[in-house]
């Protein structure tokens, strides 16, 4: 059969299954499928088991304290993030290993090894507190992909400060929204970001914010460029390498209860306001080091892991930074773009540093399709043993594409599920037992009880539905910052207090496998990037020519979903000259790039229900070409035919 006919096939969703190869299951220390029924018996002595190779300084007495949806793990246990990702390997003999090869975009490349980053760690630890920086501080972090990334947000751990990190592709305004809710003292940064081989001078855009914090004291600014012009105000701005020069090497990790707060990670929610997610220190540790662990058959001496994402997502959080520093691994810590200075850059570091794990998302894996085979093909491959999927649901077409062309067909695909909200990941395959069907994130982590229910929290047993999760696991969120009520309302509330409510749509099948469908609040998945419609409308409004908006995610073939922007504006309907640009801008302005709308559409009015509330389902069905279902509940059905026929009008 033809290749692409074969591909085809599968898309069509002819049950293609792959099983465990051979010689992965024969070297995996986790291939014996009674794991999931030991877990299954007893959860919280499975979690446990997995607590017990952390290093506590003082051991807990409660596993589980469980009062819906208040979860504490590990209670009287005391411990550090930053004694386990780095003092504790380094005192086994294995200072020397190399935590991170660190590449620039821009050419140069570094080893960083334990020892080392524990010495840049302590260093800074020791400035923060310089700074008056106390245990329950928040520090906000807006930094590129380099090494003093992991450094700043370990030597929080150590100390007990809270980090807050903001990736450092969204608006100096965001980061100035986030710094402000959560009170944050200091702002650690860099003089430059790059952007396709040319440094960004981001400490400029800090400028622009900085002076209206009150709380913050502090910038703190790594010199990523000795060539960008850094204006530096005295009392205020600090340079990371004179006060870490300054600083005392020795800063022991502070002892720390098991439920203090480690990080703060802000979210996009159904609101325009983002959700700050809480995690703290014992349970996230357990859960991510377990998950790395296991999901990725991890041989800690002779693997080499590359998480393809941002430190600035929880992906970065968990699978660059805690989960593989916590169990002594080595990792790729790439700064900069796929196709920078070509489209071969992934491939050229695979082949170089021989990475024999690689976990990205399906819209990057579909921009290599695109630009095509022989950009992989150009490369040695061969050191790739096993291959990882994240952020939003993989196309069958995508997963075969990589088990192929970057695979060699001997590599597992794990396609991990889970969220911001989650901690770590939480339907996944184990690349030693699970068989996998592609585009199915398969079962549960042993230990975790998910289910499809209907719109009545009934069990779908075979069929489509809502995703909940019915048991505690470590790594869950434990609160929403400063919005205890909000946490519940929006994820403990619709089934029952006990239940979460992912806010994901899935399919089950007779195998018991997870098809997750896609989100079921007005979040839209962009690249596996999460962004809320509201925010984006809110910022098109804040414009002053735009009367009214409605955003809605369109299925988009590259990037999952798509942003369209239906737009009103005031005085005359028509799009004056270079408008759309403008507002792109301005939402890049409000939000950040990755907000931009794809597409933004004017019309003279919105459809609306004869209450004027506008039928955003309806604008989805028409950014996507759908017929539209009954419109008989519009105000004014003219509406939606003049918005069909214009979009309609620009597609040809
Ligand atoms: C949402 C969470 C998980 C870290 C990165 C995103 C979607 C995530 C998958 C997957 C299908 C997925 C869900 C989820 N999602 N992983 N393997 N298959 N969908 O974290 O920004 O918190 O977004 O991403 O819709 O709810 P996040």
């Amino acid at each position: 059969m033809a290749e692409e006919q074969k591909d085809l096939e599968v898309l069509l969703g002819s049950e293609e299954r792959f099983a465990p190869p051979e010689e992965f299951v024969k070297a995996s220390e986790y291939s014996e499928a009674a794991i999931y029924d030991q877990a299954e018996r007893d959860f919280e002595g499975w979690w446990e088991s997995w607590a017990e190779k952390l290093d506590w300084f003082e051991k807990w007495e409660t596993t589980l304290e469980w009062n819906p949806p208040w979860a504490k793990w590990f209670q009287e246990g005391k411990l550090n993030a930053s004694h386990n990702c780095l003092d504790r390997h380094v005192e086994a003999g294995n200072g020397d290993r190399v935590a991170y090869h660190w590449i620039a975009e821009d050419g140069p490349t570094r080893d960083v090894t334990y020892a080392d980053l524990l010495d840049m760690t302590k260093r800074f630890a020791s400035a923060l507190k310089g700074l008056g920086v106390e245990k329950g501080d928040v520090v906000g972090i807006y930094m590129p992909m380099i090494p003093e990334t992991p450094a700043a947000i370990l030597a929080c751990a150590r100390i007990g400060a809270v980090h807050n990190v903001v990736f450092g592709g969204f608006s100096p305004q965001s980061v100035k929204e986030r710094m402000e809710v959560s009170d944050a003292k200091v702002l650690v940064t860099a003089n430059a970001n790059m952007r396709r081989g040319k440094p960004i001078s981001m400490k400029t855009e800090v400028d622009k914010i900085a002076g209206e914090l009150p709380e913050l004291k502090h910038v703190v600014v790594v010199e990523r460029r000795e060539d960008v012009e850094t204006p530096m105000q005295s009392g205020r701005d600090l340079w990371w390498h004179e006060i870490c020069e300054q600083a005392d090497g020795d800063c022991p990790a502070e002892p720390l209860d098991a439920e203090h707060p480690l990080f703060i990670l802000y979210t996009s929610g159904s609101t325009a306001k983002p959700k700050g997610i809480l995690h703290t220190t014992g349970g996230y540790l357990t859960g991510v080091s377990a998950t790395h662990r296991m999901v990725f058959d991890l041989k800690p001496e002779s693997d080499v892991f590359w998480c393809a994402a941002d430190i600035g997502w929880v992906t970065g959080h968990s699978y660059i930074v805690y989960g593989p520093l916590a169990n002594g691994a080595t990792s790729v810590l790439y700064e900069g773009a796929p196709d920078y200075p070509d489209k071969d850059r992934w491939w050229e570091i695979v082949e170089r540093y021989k990475v024999t794990t690689l976990y990205t998302a399906p819209t990057a894996i579909r921009a290599c399709m695109k630009w095509g085979r022989e950009h992989p093909e150009k490369h040695d491959l061969s050191s790739l043993r096993l291959l990882g999927s994240v952020g939003e649901p993989i196309n069958p077409r995508a997963w075969v594409w990589y088990h192929k062309v970057i695979g060699g067909e001997r590599c597992p695909i794990v396609d991990t599920w889970w969220q911001t909200e989650t901690g770590h990941m939480m339907i996944t395959p184990l690349p030693a037992i699970t068989e996998t069907k592609p585009g199915s994130a398969t079962r549960p982590f042993p230990g975790v009880d998910a289910q499809v229910v209907d719109k009545h929290g009934e069990k779908v047993e075979e069929g489509g539905g809502f995703l909940t999760l019915r048991r505690p696991w470590p790594g869950m969120a434990r609160t929403l910052f400063g919005e205890d009520e909000r946490f519940v309302e929006t994820y403990w509330s619709k089934y029952g207090p006990d239940i979460y409510d992912v806010g994901d749509a899935s399919k089950v099948d007779s195998d018991g496998y997870f098809w997750i469908v896609g989100r079921t609040d007005d979040v839209i998945n962009v690249s596996g990037h999460r962004m809320s419609t509201m925010e984006i409308e809110s910022a098109c409004v804040s414009h002053e020519r735009v009367a009214e908006t409605a955003v809605v995610g369109a299925a988009d073939e590259d990037t999952g979903q798509a942003i369209v922007a239906f737009v009103t504006l005031d005085g005359t309907g028509e799009e004056p000259e270079g408008f759309t640009e403008e507002l792109r801008a301005h939402v890049a302005e409000k939000i950040g790039k990755l907000a931009r709308p794809k597409r933004i559409i004017y019309a003279d009015d919105l459809p609306k229900t004869r209450s004027g509330k506008i039928m955003r389902r309806l604008l989805k069905d028409i950014a996507e070409g759908r017929e539209l279902g009954d419109v008989t509940t519009l105000r004014d059905p003219s509406v939606t035919e003049k918005i069909k026929e214009k979009m309609a009008a620009e597609s040809d």
